[in-house]
């Protein structure tokens, strides 16, 4: 038996769409964790592993539909099953909290929800690989596209597949992100992410500490 009940770290996923600021939000979160003498695993998705930022070059380069759907989302969860396997599990077996930048509300909401793979299919594939090892807890960050676009703007990289799809499908992703949060309110946590880093940080520190009380000691 795996899951939640069985370890005795602490999962936190952190999704939302392009620009939102996830990355400078896990990074503080961390950092107020570490402070308080908790071992943090920072890591994220596609990749997180050996195996699985192999596989994130293949999803993340290259042309808009250089991949199927299907086959698009075999791969991230090909990455998914080698990323719970050699880093996740192993590190909340420790005792350790793991904070994953994106996991598998990413694979439902960008390929499921806003997608044309659809969403029993992605669900199935949840079944298979995740089943009960899913997140404790789910940070999405929410940002009108316009804005989040607008950031994510200044990146010159070659991961840019997604970046490219156009505010449509951006926009169908926040959607998506918005019905997974209100069909799973137990788990999922929804952040005003627009303006100011320390004003997000506040709104994100004051959802968790509702949320888990005791998680922060002062
Ligand atoms: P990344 O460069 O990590 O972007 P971000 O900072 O926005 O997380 O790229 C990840 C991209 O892959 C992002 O556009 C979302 C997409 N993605 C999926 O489409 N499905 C998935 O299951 C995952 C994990 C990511």
């Amino acid at each position: 038996m795996d899951g939640p009940d069985a370890w005795t770290g602490l999962f936190i996923s952190f999704e939302g769409g392009d620009g939102a600021g996830k990355t400078t939000q896990i990074k503080r979160l961390a950092d107020i964790l570490r402070a308080e003498g908790r071992e943090v695993v920072l890591t994220r998705e596609p990749g997180g592993s050996d195996g699985a930022e192999a596989i994130r070059k293949l999803i993340l380069e290259g042309d808009a539909d250089r991949w199927s759907p299907l086959a698009e989302a075999l791969l991230m969860y090909a990455a998914r099953e080698d990323h719970l396997e050699r880093t996740i599990l192993p590190a909340l077996h420790r005792g350790a909290v793991v904070i994953s930048d994106r996991f598998a509300d990413s694979t439902m909401a960008y390929q499921g929800l806003a997608g044309s793979l659809g969403e029993e299919t992605v669900a199935a594939l949840y079944k298979l690989v995740v089943g009960d090892r899913g997140p404790d807890i789910t940070i999405i960050l929410d940002i009108p596209v316009e804005e989040g676009l607008k950031r994510a703007g200044g990146r010159a990289d070659k991961e840019q597949r997604f970046e490219s799809k156009g505010a449509a499908y951006q926009e169908a992703v926040r959607q998506a992100f918005l019905e997974i949060a209100r069909r799973e309110p137990e788990r999922c946590l929804v952040v005003d992410a627009s303006g100011g880093e320390d004003a997000v940080a506040a709104r994100l520190r004051e959802a968790v500490e509702a949320r888990l009380p005791g998680l922060f000691s002062v």
